[in-house]
């Protein structure tokens, strides 16, 4: 684990939220779905984000400005600095057939990069708007269905290696619908290593640390 000041190279909006690009530095990308903990000046806490783009040179977040910390990360400008601490945790298994890429709003954040280095698999995207739907254009080959059709119903059949990034009823109804998918789930973080335990949630009725045992998991025994 590593943690630097990186300085933002640029900013895009994209639909509701902020492509964020950092100069890399020496941090290390790490394996798509794994997360950084970014930590904007004056605030106290800091949040994780998954990568989104690793353009040679940079690290990209897509960051969605909902409170006081993500407003603060989403204002920064070109030339401002973050502390940036990662990779963290565990990303997705890359050894898959038939990947098929399953998001919903800001849970598409890792999926231009495993994108990337999977060769552009099909992706089903779930969006709540049009606007917030705009961010399925950095994830090529995707379909997108807009609220109230859900992603589970526009799975085919055989969905194959499904790795999945969303919110946490979508996740929920996924691994009832495919079994052993990876699912990237989210929770609280506070330190992202495991020490401050503010991240334990019950999966198949034990208790792990999603920041070191996840964020993927994959769930063979359906949930809820
Ligand atoms: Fe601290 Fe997971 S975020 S233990």
């Amino acid at each position: 684990m590593r943690s630097e000041r990186l300085r933002v190279a640029g900013t895009e909006g994209v639909g509701p939220y902020v492509l964020l690009r950092l100069r890399r530095s020496r941090l290390q990308p790490g394996t798509p779905g794994q997360f950084f903990m970014l930590e904007a000046p004056g605030r106290p806490l800091p949040r994780p984000f998954s990568l989104c783009v690793a353009p040679p040179g940079e690290l990209g977040f897509l960051v969605e400005p909902l409170g006081p910390g993500t407003s603060a990360i989403a204002a920064l400008g070109v030339g401002d600095e973050i502390r940036v601490t990662g990779p963290l945790g565990r990303g997705f298994d890359l050894d898959v057939e038939h990947p098929l890429l399953v998001g919903g709003g800001i849970g598409v954040a890792p999926f231009p990069y495993l994108s990337e280095c999977l060769g552009a698999p099909p992706a089903i995207l779930g969006f709540r708007t049009a606007f917030h739907a705009e961010a399925a254009a950095l994830v090529p080959n995707a379909t997108v269905v807009l609220d109230p059709v859900l992603v589970t119903n526009a799975l085919p059949t055989d969905p194959g290696d499904v790795l999945a990034c969303g919110p946490e009823p979508m996740l929920d109804a996924l691994a009832r619908h495919v079994p052993g998918a990876q699912l990237a789930r989210e929770a609280p973080m506070a330190c992202g290593y495991g020490a401050c335990y503010g991240c334990v949630v019950e999966r198949e009725g034990r208790y792990v640390r999603l920041c070191v045992e996840g964020p993927v998991v994959r769930e063979a025994v359906a949930v809820g």
